[in-house]
């Protein structure tokens, strides 16, 4: 890759990146293969998630029918929590391990599928909860070998789960996100059929479209894998491997459509081309964030996700106060942009163009502006908070959100820019409103 200089080999750096990806399928109406994807997986007994909500929706009735036309047994799980829990992961692998299943089908979104994938390891290779979490919350123990087949069908166009090997969840005990991180975790097959998208609400279209646009820049700014240190052996190189040419190819075209589709999915649920440009933009962003990693506006989401008190956006469950993912990266995602763009500024610019901006003229030292400026108009257009202050938190709540933020290493780590607690407090600062 000497022809591209954000890859130049570096004496102690990685000369090599690696791909994995979930086999995928695509396209309306392929929801109804998803029996036949089983049996062909070897699947004889299936736990089927979902969550209370998407349980009574037509996605999930079609593929039970599927189930069903291909002499599958299967037991349905509908107890899964929007934005997990370890406790609501626990009782998902109890129900695993009681059932005895040789697959597993996910329908919903990121929570539903992560609690699956949850499911599956503990019930798969039993241990202590703690063993399998992410370092420093829990033990990052290797997971011993394959889990069993999981077929993952997303139903929002946001998390790109179903082509990733992390369960993200809350642990109650430390108020604190975390998650489980492994290979081994990968969904087997994704099936995506973008028509489930057709009947979410514009808010949670938004949402989840941030997740996506913030997936592709934060894996196309990401530090670039020869800067990221070579393992010491070859299974110990990261999940997480930095940018590299492979993901940047998914963040470019993800980037592309968001510009284009982003705003017009949200606004006209009957905009067909623009719901289904951002499943597959949910999608690219999914396999490339997959293997390069995010970074600081996902690593921020954590703890304004997690610390939220009142806020309660519409078209999300009103029962309790609810930070939704999409929402909780991109209030950070201005603010964390403008403090990265000094380490790769022609990077920041690029994607400032990818997302529709006229760049021409422009040069490097405006990236961080140009990109974030970007961000807060698709922000103020799609009816997003202002800022982390639009979520309710103010001055006084910035040691707790950058005491949550610090814990999540494996993500600042990413970073094209060294990030320490007092930089993460300014960038919380500069985060706190946008317009
Ligand atoms: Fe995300």
């Amino acid at each position: 890759m000497g022809c591209c200089h954000y890859y130049e080999f570096t004496e102690s750096g990685d000369d090599v990146f690696s791909v994995d990806a979930s086999a995928i399928k695509f396209g309306p109406g392929s929801l109804r293969e998803v029996g036949d994807d089983a049996d062909a997986l070897g699947i004889r007994r299936a736990a089927l998630f979902t969550d209370a909500v998407v349980g009574s929706l037509e996605p999930v009735r079609t593929v039970i029918d599927s189930l069903r036309a291909a002499g599958i047994d299967f037991e349905v799980y509908d107890r899964v929590r929007v934005e997990p829990t370890d406790e609501s992961f626990r009782r998902a692998s109890q129900f695993a391990t009681e059932g005895r299943f040789d697959g597993y089908i996910s329908v919903g979104g990121g929570s539903v599928m992560d609690t699956c994938k949850a499911a599956n390891l503990y019930a798969t290779w039993p241990a202590d909860f703690i063993a399998y979490v992410n370092a420093p919350i829990g033990e990052a123990r290797p997971i011993p070998g394959p889990v069993k087949p999981h077929i993952a069908c997303p139903t929002t166009s946001g998390t790109g789960s179903e082509c990733t090997g992390i369960a993200v969840f809350d642990l109650l005990a430390m108020r604190a996100k975390t998650g489980i991180a492994a290979r081994e975790l990968r969904p087997t097959r994704a099936v995506i059929d973008p028509t489930c998208s057709y009947s979410l609400p514009p808010n949670v279209v938004a949402a989840s479209g941030f997740d996506v646009l913030s997936h592709a820049l934060e894996s196309y700014t990401a530090l670039p894998y020869t800067m990221r240190a070579r393992p010491e052996r070859p299974r110990l190189r990261p999940m997480s491997q930095g940018a590299n040419p492979y993901s940047d190819m998914g963040c470019r075209e993800a980037l592309r459509l968001a510009g284009l589709y982003l705003e017009r999915a949200v606004a006209d649920a009957g905009d067909h081309e623009a719901r289904d440009g951002m499943m597959f933009a949910a999608m690219l962003a999914g396999i490339a964030f997959g293997s390069s990693g995010v970074h600081l506006p996902h690593g921020m989401s954590y703890s304004v996700a997690g610390m939220v008190r009142e806020f309660r956006p519409v078209g999300y469950p009103q029962d309790e106060p609810i930070c939704p993912h999409g929402m909780s990266v991109i209030v950070n995602a201005p603010a964390a942009f403008r403090f990265t763009a000094s380490a790769s500024p022609d990077r920041h610019l690029d994607a400032a163009r990818l997302l529709g901006v006229d760049v021409r003229g422009l040069t490097g030292g405006d990236s961080g502006e140009v990109l974030a400026g970007k961000l807060t108009a698709l922000m103020k257009a799609t009816g997003m908070p202002n800022g982390v202050g639009g979520v309710g938190y103010g001055e006084a709540d910035i040691p707790g959100l950058v005491t949550g933020a610090y814990l999540q290493q494996r993500l600042l780590k990413n970073s094209p820019r060294p990030v320490d607690e007092d930089s993460l407090g300014i960038v919380y600062r500069n985060a706190m409103s946008y317009w």
